[in-house]
């Protein structure tokens, strides 16, 4: 395991538990682990998180490399939530098995149902939220609700066996990576979060619930990016307990963003003037700041800045960077009194 894993087949990342996900060499890798439970009278197969139907191809090589009967042979998924890159490949599963059961709680699958799935037998978590239920091999799960981590219906699931918490998009990121999340993933799973969860509250609300878990998490498995693990759990946690994201930043900046962005498209033409409109326009098109993701900065068709999302001053201070490693030394002589100016 690590970051020398062979990312293009399955990996065994806990006894039992396969991760079977794809694109972790692309900006944002979706993850989906099979859960194999043997038990003395029974045995079970669980698909967690199974992904967009771009996967396909790549999700039924890695689990036919465990299960002889391949995707076909499995009976029970889970999701997290509603969203394209968790549910896009039911559609596929169930036209392969019709007697596949899907869990999720009752507001992510009034959604999901819509996709030509109203058939499916669907195992509602609602009643069970919180508890442990046991499974006929003996195993244990425990689903815990993390409403508005992004959605209002998303629940993560605990394998108490393996003490592996999957996570859904909370604690994802969208940073290339290995399997196993390092210190250097904090910048993607913070843009990802900026961008997507919608309050603070919610981010600490989440965080309460996997710090009151019993026994405590070995691993975080998120849906994209790195797999947390050891010291990084509580590091990561900290973190994500302060971080502003969505409406904080959209509320709290209400106000100074319009001047921020007419300083910036100010700001810009002196930077044509100075390094030539082909070049600015170049890297404007081509900026990808925290982790590659794209489009934290959206341009209008004349070539000026309409909107910011994330945290704004991280992004336009990204960009001058971006702007000063292309300059000349004279260029950055006459460009940054400008930024400094700008970013007051
Ligand atoms: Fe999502
Ligand atoms: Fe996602």
């Amino acid at each position: 395991m690590g970051s020398h894993s062979n990312l293009d087949e399955a990996i065994e990342i806990s006894s039992g538990v396969y991760w079977v996900g794809a694109g972790t060499k692309t900006f944002l890798s979706r993850n989906s682990f099979l859960r194999v439970y043997e038990g003395n009278k029974a045995t079970g197969t669980l698909l967690i998180d199974p992904g967009p139907t771009s996967d396909f191809v790549s999700l039924s090589h890695k689990v036919s490399s465990i299960l002889p009967g391949g995707l076909a042979s499995i009976n029970l998924a889970f999701i997290n939530h509603q969203d394209p890159d968790v549910v896009g490949v039911l559609p596929k599963l169930y036209a392969m098995n019709r007697k596949l059961n899907i869990i999720a709680t009752e507001d992510t699958w009034r959604l999901v149902s819509l996709n030509g799935l109203a058939s499916v037998r669907f195992r509602s978590i609602d009643q069970v939220q919180e508890q442990r239920l046991v499974l006929p091999t003996g195993h244990k799960l425990q689903f815990i609700p993390t409403p508005y981590c992004h959605f209002r219906g998303a629940s993560m699931i605990y394998d108490l066996e393996s003490r592996i918490l999957f996570t859904g998009d909370f604690l994802g990121g969208v940073e290339a990576s290995g399997l196993i999340a390092t210190q250097e993933n904090w910048a993607g799973i913070k843009a990802f979060h900026q961008l997507y969860m919608p309050s603070n509250e919610a981010i600490k609300l989440a965080v309460k619930k996997i710090r009151a878990l019993e026994p405590a998490p070995l691993t975080l498995a998120p849906q994209h990016g790195g797999l947390i693990k050891g010291d990084l759990i509580e590091l990561v946690l900290e973190r994500i307990s302060e971080l502003p994201v969505g409406l904080d930043i959209v509320t709290s900046l209400n106000d100074r963003l319009p001047a921020l962005i007419a300083g910036l498209n100010d700001v810009l033409v002196a930077v044509k003037e100075t390094m030539g409109e082909y070049k600015v326009d170049r890297i404007l098109r081509d900026f990808k700041p925290e982790g590659e993701y794209p489009s934290l900065i959206t341009l209008g068709r004349d070539g000026l800045v309409k909107d910011i999302k994330g945290d704004p001053f991280e992004a336009i201070n990204a960009l001058l960077n971006t702007f000063m490693d292309s300059a000349t030394e004279k260029q950055q002589k006459l460009l940054r009194p400008m930024f400094n100016l700008l970013m007051l």
